[in-house]
């Protein structure tokens, strides 16, 4: 499973690639926001800092402003990844930056069809949203399951990408699914390494090699 990282936050990202084991970073207009920051300037600094994909997203709604923002984004870097809303012009976009070769991203994926969709439209990645379904009541990661099931029945190469996650719960359970791709806030990463009994069994081992005798 490749692990990306869910920020648009310069500081978070570098602290998360120095663990050696970060692939990318998805952002969205919100994370974008939160920043302070104008969207360029921190688009190419997070560019800058991390090889893999960076998903970068629109925020026009009709196909034609989609294009002429995937464009100019996509001029900022190799690693590009263009962010489109799973909406009819979504994926009329997707489909031609695909057969330009410019990767995707296609997001806000809340069912098994419109994964479905973005597949037969050439995307990259499919952004199933997992916490805002638990949110509403559901449960998200039969979401990721249904897409990974669709996918193999029909070979879809499109990357599921399993977003909006809240707990290390949901990081273990999509890689159990199979998803290919975790975007995770820092705040989970780390609770992915933490665990109390690994620092109570450190303490204990500290201990007791002072005790050895040189
Ligand atoms: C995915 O690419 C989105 O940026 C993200 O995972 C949304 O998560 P949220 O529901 O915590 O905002």
């Amino acid at each position: 499973m490749k692990f990306f990282i869910d920020t648009a936050d310069v500081a978070e990202i570098r602290e998360a690639n120095e663990l050696g084991i970060l692939d990318g970073v998805t952002t969205n207009p919100s994370l974008i926001a939160k920043t302070g920051r104008s969207f360029e300037e921190v688009a190419k600094e997070i560019l800058a800092l991390v090889d893999g994909p960076v998903s970068l997203e629109v925020v026009s709604v009709d196909k034609a402003g989609m294009l002429a923002e995937a464009e100019k984004l996509a001029a900022w870097g190799d690693n590009v990844v263009i962010k489109l809303p799973l909406i009819a012009d979504g994926l009329k976009a997707c489909k031609e930056l695909t057969s330009r070769g410019v990767k995707t991203n296609v997001t806000l994926c809340f069912s098994a069809n419109q994964a479905l969709l973005a597949a037969k439209a050439g995307a990259t990645y499919i952004s199933p949203f997992i916490g805002r379904i638990d949110d509403t009541g559901h449960d998200g990661m039969e979401l990721i399951r249904e897409i990974r099931q669709v996918y193999d029945n029909y070979g879809f190469t499109t990357q599921i990408l399993a977003a909006s996650i809240r707990h290390p719960v949901h990081v273990r359970d999509a890689a159990l699914i199979g998803a290919d791709v975790s975007t995770i806030p820092l705040k989970v990463f780390n609770q992915l390494v933490n665990h109390p009994l690994t620092d109570k069994g450190l303490a204990t081992f500290l201990a007791d090699a002072k005790k050895i005798q040189a």
